[in-house]
């Protein structure tokens, strides 16, 4: 029987710097030492190790059906700043995919509420929480349908901190509306200036939404006040969650959140499923 603590060696294909302290790392599995078969669905994680160092979780965010998997890491603390000092050819482990991911009923039906509605999609993101959204702004038309309209509200401290930036223009030419904005005034940047709830004040957001939240905890308590005002309901915000992990797989009980681990019953919540449980935010 397969060991769900073991690691499938992955080697380092490419490295995109993103920002002076963000890269994205392509991999491409080596060894198919236990027949791994690597998918996942958008907003789900994986556990990347290196020896030495532990592992920790991080974020899928390539484009889903890739022959390759990109995960886009900040160098934070141990084991990534290991991992910002490897090269082309060098070798990780990666477990998973774990966790539930994005609510996205199934790749061909559409984005609908509890009560079967279809909606639409309003992503709501600061800094790094952009990253496990990209498979599904990538895929938009795979996963959503081409008749969901998409629309995100991206807030970043600079224009040199957003990720992904070379590919705003074709998620525009795709039909995606990305509004974007940074915290602080600064030179060549003639957009919006103020936290990511600027956006609400300055752009409609589009009807009957249903929204998608990723950032700093702090971000999200001020994006629910907005999207409270806006009337979308509880029911019709997801939020994913960061909790420490080390199984990722609902065992050592480290990412316990209320009744829930963040691990295996998220990191992906409706709103209304955690909004009672006290200090989750
Ligand atoms: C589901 C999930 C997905 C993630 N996806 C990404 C991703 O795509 N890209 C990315 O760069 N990071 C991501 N992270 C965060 C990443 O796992 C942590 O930053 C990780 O701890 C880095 O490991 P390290 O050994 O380098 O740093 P550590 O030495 O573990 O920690 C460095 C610093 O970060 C703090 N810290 C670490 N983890 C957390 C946490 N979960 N909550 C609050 N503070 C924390 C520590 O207290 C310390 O100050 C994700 C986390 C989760 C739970
Ligand atoms: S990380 Fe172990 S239970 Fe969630």
């Amino acid at each position: 029987m397969n060991n769900p603590y073991l690691s499938e060696p992955a080697k380092i294909v490419k490295i995109t710097p993103q920002t002076d302290t963000v890269k994205l790392f392509r991999f491409e599995f080596v060894q198919k030492v236990w027949g791994y078969n690597f998918s996942f669905a958008p907003g789900q994680f994986i556990e990347l190790s290196i020896p030495g160092c532990g592992e920790a979780p991080f974020a899928p965010c390539n484009a889903a059906g890739a022959k390759y998997l990109e995960l886009c890491i900040r160098d934070i603390g141990r084991l990534t700043h290991k991992l910002h000092e490897m090269k082309v050819g060098d070798k990780v482990g990666i477990r998973g995919p774990y966790g539930n991911g994005w609510p996205i009923i199934n790749q061909k039906s559409k984005i609908k509420n509890q009560n079967g509605e279809k909606k639409n999609l309003l992503i709501v993101v600061g800094g790094l929480g952009l990253i496990p959204l990209r498979t599904l702004i990538l895929g938009k038309d795979k996963f959503l349908g081409k008749d969901i309209k998409v629309q995100i509200f991206y807030g970043a401290r600079s224009p040199q901190e957003m990720l992904f930036r070379y590919e705003y223009a074709k998620w525009r030419e795709n039909g995606i509306d990305v509004k974007l904005t940074i915290d602080k005034e600064c030179a060549n940047w003639v957009g919006c200036v103020g936290l990511v709830t600027t956006l609400f004040d300055k752009f409609p957001i589009v009807e009957n939404a249903q929204a998608f939240l990723c950032g700093p905890p702090v971000m999200y308590k001020f994006v629910l006040e907005k999207l409270k005002q806006k009337e979308v309901t509880d029911q019709d915000i997801y939020l994913s969650l960061e909790r420490r992990m080390h199984c990722g797989l609902g065992v050592c009980q480290h990412c316990a959140v209320g009744p829930y681990y963040t691990c295996k019953d998220g990191p992906v919540f409706s709103y209304e499923q955690i909004k009672n449980i006290p200090g989750v935010i």
